[in-house]
């Protein structure tokens, strides 16, 4: 274990008191200066640790650094043997659990703190700033799955973290077809699935289920084109927050992935935010006045256009008319 492992671990051994840098240098065989300069380093890591005279330091009981070991801490016993990959900056989690699908990494957790080409749907970026929101890929390798089934995993995450968010707090957590949860009428989280398909037998080779979402608000708010559609999950840092949110989703997200069981879409039925709504369809030219009619078996939506005629929509975007 490295030393800056070794410093945090007994920081968190005494998480809310001092401890000094002599007994940590001499419990670590480093010298104090090293102890200082890791300190630092972990300050840097967004770690909260106030230290008197640069001689004690205590980690403060707020602290919502995401780290394997806070994620691991929180998961079902069941997904402790998930191989977790944590990076304090990547382009693209889905981009990095992609390029592991294409090696032999068994299934597989990346996050990263923060993300500088966050892809979202429709070729579109996501926000992904540093130390307020949570930028998640689950690398999946199915058995015998067809890949037309592949938009079940966006499905089952949106209901992942649906039912995370209502484990951590009251707060209720609805679905805007096919793939946004939003909270309070402002979307907190945005999925992106994508799979890679094996030519021969049509059955999926692996999926990346890509989770982006909004714990806090940004430091520096949200851009402007942002404002008015999205939202944050929490008002204050809490204490681990984001480690046990991204461990409640990918334990709730396992437990409907291991089930192969459908039942969870009535689940995904009743958080619908669009059935009985009038919605627009958006095409690739123009967009259809429609209302949502209801939410099939497969997780489509069912639409009468405004002319009467009635479809039923796999994939594509819809937005709610007001
Ligand atoms: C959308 O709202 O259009 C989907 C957004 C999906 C964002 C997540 S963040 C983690 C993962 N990595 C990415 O590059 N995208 C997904």
């Amino acid at each position: 274990m490295n030393t800056k492992k070794q410093i945090i671990e007994a920081l968190e051994r005494n998480k809310g008191g001092y401890i000094s840098g002599e007994s940590l240098a001499n419990e670590l065989n480093v010298s104090r200066t090293a102890v200082w300069k890791t300190i630092k380093s972990l300050i840097g890591d967004g770690y909260r640790i106030t230290s008197v005279r640069n001689k004690e330091y205590c980690l403060t009981a707020q602290n919502d650094v995401v780290s394997v070991r806070g994620i691991t801490k929180y998961l079902d016993e069941i997904n402790r043997d998930l191989q977790i990959l944590a990076y304090p900056v990547l382009d693209s989690t889905n981009a990095e659990a992609k390029k592991l699908g294409e090696s032999d990494t068994p299934e597989s957790l990346v996050i990263a703190a923060s993300q500088t080409g966050g892809r979202g749907r429709k070729g579109r970026t996501f926000f992904s700033p540093d130390g307020t929101g949570i930028y998640m890929s689950l690398l999946l390798r199915p058995s015998f799955c067809q890949a037309t089934e592949a938009t079940r995993f966006t499905t089952m995450a949106a209901v992942a973290v649906c039912r995370a968010i209502e484990s951590l707090c009251n707060k209720k957590a609805e679905i805007k077809w096919v793939n946004d949860v939003f909270v309070d009428k402002l979307k907190v989280c945005g999925i992106l699935t994508e799979a890679a398909m094996n030519m021969e037998n049509g059955l999926i080779d692996y999926a990346v289920a890509g989770i982006g979402i909004n714990v806090y608000k940004p430091r520096k708010g949200f851009p402007k084109e942002l404002k008015n559609i999205a939202g944050a999950i929490f008002n204050e840092e809490a204490d681990d927050l984001r480690n046990r949110l991204i461990a409640e989703v990918v334990n709730r997200f396992f437990e409907l992935y291991r089930s192969q069981d459908t039942s969870y879409v009535s689940e995904y039925r009743k958080r619908s935010m669009v059935i009985g709504k009038k919605i627009n369809v958006v095409g690739l030219s123009e967009q259809r006045r429609a209302t949502a009619l209801d939410i099939d078996d497969d997780c489509r939506l069912i639409v009468r256009y405004e002319n009467g005629e009635t479809a039923t929509l796999s994939s594509g975007e819809i937005s709610v008319r007001l």
